[in-house]
């Protein structure tokens, strides 16, 4: 029978497992053995794998992180990495090798088909959304949810107080996390890559002095910004310590951090994860290979590896445009 090796690699995101028990299920159910190598693709290379059955996914759909444990793994960067995971995939006799992760991890499976003949296929498995030709990325929805849960939990001291707000949000270099959730708080301001100007920070400062200015003129109230990490020069403390000095505005930073890659996924994620588990499984006995599976309009896509890593995918330019228009302030 075929031999499918799975892996979680990158940022761990909530929904892995449930992708994971998608895979291991349909594989059960077409008579394909799953090796699930750990710890990213350092399991290949350290040739450090478990077999798989039904029995150990039974009670994992609702966890987060992954019970294959992840990692970013420099080895395959390097030829001996990669070879050395090539003799490891050959010598279990693996015909294809499922990769759930972002963009690093398919950029590994890329660098990985020069050594190596078998069938690849990735699932899109990070936080940040940022991978194209799919609407969403396992982890993204939960990550919303999660982030907005805390968001809610500060509100209530902002108003409390009638404070100011800088909340770094997670997204690698993407605004997907950052603007959804900057919406669904009702922050008063989002600063994210598709709508501030870092290249002039006083002027944007200066802005954003006034605007926080003229809300709480008219009425005191708290005033929440949320901010993309790797955005603002120096970080969200940077900001607020310039918001403070040029400006006299006194702005409390809270960096949220890993708290928005754990917990349970959703429900949106785990439905999701499990569909595309399942649709690995079906492609590679179809025998496709170097693609990823997506959704798009909800249904199942492979796209070519390839171009799922160009990130390119911007976030919805009406959402952008709504919240300069109508909802700022
Ligand atoms: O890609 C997921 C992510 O959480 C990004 O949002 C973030 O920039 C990065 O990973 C953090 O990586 P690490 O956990 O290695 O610090």
């Amino acid at each position: 029978s075929k031999r499918i090796a799975l892996l979680t690699s990158g940022g761990d995101a909530p929904g892995m497992n449930a992708a994971i028990r998608g895979v291991v299920l349909a594989c059960e159910k077409h008579d394909v053995q799953v090796y699930g190598y750990l710890q990213g693709y350092n399991g290949l290379i350290d040739d450090n794998y478990c077999l798989l059955t039904s029995d150990d996914v039974a009670q994992i759909v609702h966890l987060g992180g992954t019970i294959l444990k992840s990692a970013r793994c420099p080895q395959m960067c390097d030829d001996d990495g990669l070879k050395q995971a090539a003799t490891n995939l050959m010598k279990s006799k693996i015909d294809a090798l499922i990769v759930i992760g972002g963009d690093g991890s398919f950029n590994g499976l890329l660098a990985l088909k020069r050594f190596w003949p078998g069938q690849m296929l990735g699932l899109p498995g990070t936080i940040d959304n940022d991978l194209d030709n799919t609407d969403y990325t396992i982890g993204f929805s939960t990550a919303i949810n999660t982030a907005l849960d805390a968001i809610d939990k500060i509100r209530d001291t902002a108003q409390a107080f009638d404070r100011v707000f800088a909340i770094e949000l997670m997204g690698r270099h993407s605004g997907h996390l950052t603007f959804n959730t900057g919406i669904a708080s009702g922050a008063e301001h989002i600063m994210s890559f598709e709508n501030t100007n870092v290249s002039d920070t006083d002027k944007t400062l200066s802005e954003l002095a006034q605007e926080i200015n003229v809300i709480k003129q008219k009425r005191n109230r708290s005033y929440v910004i949320v901010v993309a990490e790797n955005l603002w020069p120096g970080g969200v403390q940077t900001l607020a310590t310039q918001l403070k000095q040029s400006h006299n505005i006194d702005c409390t930073v809270c960096v949220l951090g890993h708290i928005q890659r754990g917990g349970n996924p959703d429900a949106k994620d785990r439905v999701m994860a499990t569909r595309m588990g399942v649709a690995a499984v079906q492609a590679v006995l179809l025998g496709e290979t170097d693609k990823m599976v997506g959704e798009v309009n909800q249904e199942m896509v492979l796209v070519p590896l390839k171009t799922a890593i160009q990130q390119t995918k911007a976030v919805n330019s009406h959402l952008v445009e709504m919240q300069s228009t109508i909802l700022k302030g």
